[in-house]
């Protein structure tokens, strides 16, 4: 369990991360959605207790991050964005030196665990070194999870992979995360929406929307890009559109239809096509085309972004 209140940081006279104030529940994988810069690390850094908010504060596993630090470390995994791993050393050498770290009276096992879950067991006596970039992202995960922590805290856990390494570490999160709490986070539209119960998107600092990934979608229904098309150049008929209430975002598409979207909950469709018809224009279409998840985070990002 997460519960952050009402996080802000300011480094110096810039803040990173505005009144984030979000949950994540035991068993629920939460991804945190947003381009670079947009705060995750920050947050992240303070969740583990790695620096403290300028103001706000979190209980993690149910400990306060500045009253009890201790406890929260206890109880978080952590996958930092890069992970410190020494190259002399073999994968089972770190991972007990690791153990070794939280004062871990049976360390090994703790590592044959934790190699297990990652599917490494036979990776145990292979130098760092000689890892490529997934494993070492994998040696990473297992060293989050030495401890068996109830939350994990995964910094873009795929950033770097290939797509084959990409596929493992998001199968091993899926499992790992049935019974435990993860956030983790990602600029990858399709990643959040593949292993995540529930999505924060995050710009600039701000969360700007939460939901589940279906819903995010469904949210934004009434934002559906709607095609119009008639016969003949639909130039002139643009600014005739734009005109109606509710109507946004026409623009003409390279095929010559006529692209717009309405805002969510009023269906301007029937309008449009009587404003087309009365205009002189043949309608032969009217169609609507779903969003791609990069056009719902687009349009989230920018609509917080115009507030401001
Ligand atoms: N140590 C730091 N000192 C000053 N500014 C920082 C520091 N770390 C991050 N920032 C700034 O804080 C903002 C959020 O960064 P970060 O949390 O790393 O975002 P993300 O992980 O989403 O890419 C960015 O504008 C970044 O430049
Ligand atoms: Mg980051």
């Amino acid at each position: 369990m997460i519960q952050a209140i009402g996080l802000t940081k300011d480094y110096g006279a810039r803040r990173a991360i505005e009144n984030l104030t979000f949950e994540a529940r035991q068993g629920e994988v939460v991804g945190f959605l947003g381009p670079n810069g947009a705060g995750k690390t920050t947050t992240m850094r303070i969740l583990t207790g790695y620096m403290p908010p300028t103001y706000g504060t979190a209980k993690v596993a149910g400990f306060d991050i500045l009253e009890e630090s201790i406890e929260v470390r206890r109880r978080v995994g952590y996958l930092p964005e890069t992970v410190p791993l020494y190259p002399d050393m073999t994968v089972f050498e770190y991972l007990k030196f690791m153990a070794d770290l939280r004062h871990a009276p049976n360390a090994e096992d703790m590592v044959d665990d934790a190699l297990a879950l990652v599917g490494m067991e036979d990776r145990a006596d292979g130098y760092i070194s000689n890892l490529s970039k997934g494993m070492r992202q994998r040696i990473g995960l297992a060293q989050a999870l030495l401890h068996k922590p109830e939350v994990l805290i995964l910094d873009e856990p795929t950033i770097g992979l290939d797509p084959a390494q990409v596929v493992e570490v998001r199968s091993i999160i899926r499992e790992i995360g049935k019974e435990r709490t993860i956030l983790l986070s990602t600029h990858i539209l399709s990643e959040a929406q593949q292993l995540c119960d529930r999505v924060l998107i995050i710009n600039k600092g701000r969360i700007v929307a939460e939901d589940t990934p279906e819903n995010l979608q469904a949210r934004l229904v009434g934002a559906e890009r709607v095609i119009l098309r008639v016969r003949g150049e639909a130039d002139d008929l643009a600014p005739v559109i734009a005109k109606i209430k509710g109507v946004r975002d026409v623009d003409i598409q390279p095929d010559g239809t006529l692209a717009f979207q309405f805002a969510p909950n009023v269906d301007v469709r029937p309008e449009v096509a009587r404003a087309a018809v009365k205009a002189g224009y043949d309608l032969l279409e009217l169609r609507p085309v779903g969003l791609s998840l990069e056009e719902i985070f687009l349009q989230l990002t920018q609509e917080t972004a115009k507030e401001k």
